[in-house]
């Protein structure tokens, strides 16, 4: 490497560290993530203009056909599905990293170099590169909600039967050096991603995510080492240590710990009562005009949103509403928990569009204790978030997740379309508490009502 390309990959790593840092806070998130933009530009272009590459052609036919995805996806995909895309996102980070490794050792073993020199890091990329493009699929089509099978009888023998076996074609790869142990390698790496995500859903996905997130990092360093490319080294830390962070914060919030998401989890769905026996008689239905005539008394009001505000893309009906609520007197607040939505962060980025200021978010541990002293408590497109079954039953896809205990609040008001599951796939007895009312329909459409309502009274 000559001193300018040198020069070139120290101002994009400072520039990647400096955005990653600004992350950190809304407010200097977009600035953040102006300066890791440009720092991937110059990174780009530098490695571009250093000679040791392939030829231009292939390059530009990659360019084309990247971009092109690129701009099709960021058109046609509806925010709803950002979460599933990102899952996506780390696979193809995996995925890229199996061809990196698997390019450059099958050149060694052509010419007839001595691949040892890199055969340790290309089995570390193309083993955890393949884990994490199959096990990214699976989490895909999971976030989608089209993939409820959580696996088959025996199937932690057969996992540990590929664990052993992986272990074993990988040192192959490093003191033998053939194309065959590679291939069996990543064959056999594909199959263990998709054996250990399959099992994994309720409360454990967003765990699953945040690590498949760290994996596509560290698959990104050992295809580093493999290239011996400092910047690539370097973006892959970080990627694989804020992943690792994310995940821990994940297993925190969801009371959990790592190796039990990963060797003992939760029951994808299914057990329990049926929806039947959960709701049958016990559900009180309400009006816009019922929930304005509740909300016009209301001294404290606490707003819970879940994944349906992002599919109703109410979240500028929520601030009209608080607006109305403030000049009547009260005081509103919301209610955040950590897994609300598909993605970390999904609904403070949704309130943010519509400009409710941060300072209003309230935790779920500092909202907790103040339900009882809360007059109406509006639930918006949240279900697991507030399923009391996460205390009670220990086989439940939730069990032991820390939830918003709204039922304690003195009304509940729950908006949602129906009495349909989220995504863990089990009935709420919130949706049949002695003080919950639900209000049918689109959250938006809801919410704008009742402001309609409340501007009447
Ligand atoms: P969910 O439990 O998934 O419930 C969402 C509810 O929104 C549904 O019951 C649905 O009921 C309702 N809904 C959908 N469209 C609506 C609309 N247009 N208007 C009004 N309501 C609508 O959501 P949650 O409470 O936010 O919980 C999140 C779940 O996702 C947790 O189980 C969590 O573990 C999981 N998860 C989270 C993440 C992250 S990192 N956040 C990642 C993966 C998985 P109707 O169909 O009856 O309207």
């Amino acid at each position: 490497m000559d001193d300018w390309t040198v020069l070139g990959y120290l101002v994009a790593a400072v520039l990647f560290i400096l955005g990653l840092k600004r992350l950190s806070r809304p407010r200097t998130a977009v600035r953040g993530n102006q300066f890791s933009a440009t720092g991937m530009l110059i990174a780009v272009v530098v490695t571009l203009a250093d000679n040791a590459i392939l030829s231009f052609e292939w390059i530009i036919a990659g360019l084309v056909v990247g971009a092109a995805a690129g701009a099709l996806l960021a058109v046609r995909v509806q925010m709803t599905a950002m979460p599933e895309l990102v899952a996506l996102f780390n696979g193809f980070g995996g995925g890229a990293s199996v061809l990196v490794a698997a390019a450059s050792y099958l050149e060694a073993v052509d010419l007839g170099d001595d691949p040892a020199r890199l055969s340790g890091a290309a089995a570390l990329a193309a083993l955890i590169g393949a884990v994490t493009f199959t096990g990214s699929l699976i989490a895909f089509t999971k976030l989608r909600e089209a993939l409820r099978w959580s696996g088959f009888p025996g199937m932690r023998v057969v996992t540990v039967g590929a664990t052993v076996a992986v272990a074993a074609f990988a040192v192959l790869m490093v003191v033998d050096s053939s194309s065959l142990w590679l291939w069996l390698l990543v064959a056999l790496g594909a199959l263990l991603g998709v054996l250990t995500v399959l099992p994994i859903g309720g409360a454990d996905m967003p765990v699953v995510i945040a690590l498949l997130n760290s994996l596509s990092g560290l698959a990104a360093v050992a295809a580093g080492f493999v290239l011996d490319n400092s910047l690539l080294i370097i973006a892959g830390s970080l990627v694989g240590a804020s992943g690792l962070i994310l995940t821990q914060i994940m297993c925190v919030a969801m009371n959990r710990s790592l190796p039990a998401v990963l060797f003992s989890p939760a029951p994808s769905s299914g057990g329990g009562p049926s929806a039947d026996d959960v709701y049958a008689g016990k559900v009180r239905s309400t009006s816009p005009d019922d929930v304005a005539m509740l909300l016009e008394s209301a001294e404290r009001v606490a707003i819970v949103p879940g994944y349906g505000l992002a599919v109703a893309q109410a979240q500028h009906a929520v601030r009209d509403l608080t607006r109305r609520l403030e000049e009547r007197g009260s005081e509103v607040v919301f209610g955040i928990h950590p897994v609300a939505g598909r993605m970390p962060g999904h609904m403070n980025v949704l309130l943010a569009e519509a400009e409710i200021s941060y300072e209003r978010l309230v935790e779920m541990d500092d909202i907790n204790p103040t339900f009882e002293q809360t007059d109406v408590t509006i639930v918006i497109g949240a279900n697991d978030v507030v399923n009391p079954v996460a205390r009670t039953d220990p086989n439940s896809p939730i069990a032991g997740m820390p939830i918003l205990d709204v039922d304690r609040s003195g009304v509940v008001v729950i908006i949602k379309r129906s009495l349909s599951p989220g995504f863990a796939g089990i009935p709420n007895p919130l949706f049949a508490g002695d003080n919950s009312l639900m209000l049918f329909g689109d959250g938006r459409q809801a919410v704008v009502d009742i402001t309609k309502a409340l501007q009447e009274i």
